[in-house]
């Protein structure tokens, strides 16, 4: 068994993929770019300033640091007003449960989320305490795919990446997992997700025999 679990937060959670996406949308509207669900999905893990510049790009417009700073903070507003209205029925399928069983085998518990708002989200779902380890959005300098959010997670869990597995629901965040030397279990579709060592559609019944899918736990 490994000797711990990264998680991601969003899409992995909770399903916070729409809410992000809603409020991506009105500000790409607003600007007259067009903006896609598909586009979205190059968004996940991607913290905000860097999916502004990104949606920025689809348009092909350029803004100051400024007008950046204040499309991101409407973004922003838009998107904690969707969730502020969060609880623990909005957890995903599976999760509470299984964090259940990683604790009770010992197992230690971290998040590795790109996420400012983390530390809320956790708080309104009433899962805080079950993780020993909360690296988030306020705490890196760079985005997933670069690994630096599940590095600072292994450090501060005093573990090597390869005794930790990542869960990851997002590209960019298998990316980030495997850069990292962690062993990644994907969250989602296998045709999206194939650099990570095993995907999943969800993490319903979840257990710990997932591990031994993972070619390092056989
Ligand atoms: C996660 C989500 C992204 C989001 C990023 C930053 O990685 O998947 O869609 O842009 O966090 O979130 P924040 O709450 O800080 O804007
Ligand atoms: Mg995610």
């Amino acid at each position: 068994l490994p000797k711990a679990c990264i998680f991601d937060l969003d899409g992995v959670i909770v399903d916070t993929v729409p809410a992000h996406y809603i409020a991506w949308k009105s500000i790409a509207d607003e600007l007259n770019i067009p903006f896609t669900e598909k586009d979205n999905e190059q968004l996940k893990g991607v913290s905000r300033v860097d999916s502004m510049k990104r949606i920025l790009a689809i348009g092909n417009l350029e803004k100051s640091d400024e007008e950046i700073e204040a499309l991101t903070t409407r973004k922003n507003d838009r998107y904690v007003e969707i969730i502020s209205k969060m609880t623990p029925a909005d957890i995903l399928p599976g999760v509470r449960e299984f964090l259940h069983v990683l604790a009770e085998a010992g197992l230690k518990v971290a998040l590795g989320s790109s996420s400012k708002n983390a530390p809320t989200i956790l708080k309104a779902v009433g899962l805080s305490d079950l993780f020993q380890v909360k690296v988030d959005g306020n705490h890196i300098s760079h985005s997933k795919p670069h690994p630096e959010v599940f590095l600072l997670g292994a450090d501060r869990l005093g573990l090597h990446p390869s005794e930790c597995v990542v869960f990851e629901d997002a590209i960019s965040g298998v990316q980030a997992a495997k850069r990292g030397g962690f062993p990644c279990v994907g969250v989602g579709l296998p045709e999206l997700l194939h650099e990570a060592d095993l995907v999943v559609p969800d993490l319903k019944d979840a257990d710990l025999t997932i591990f031994k899918r993972l070619p390092s736990f056989a």
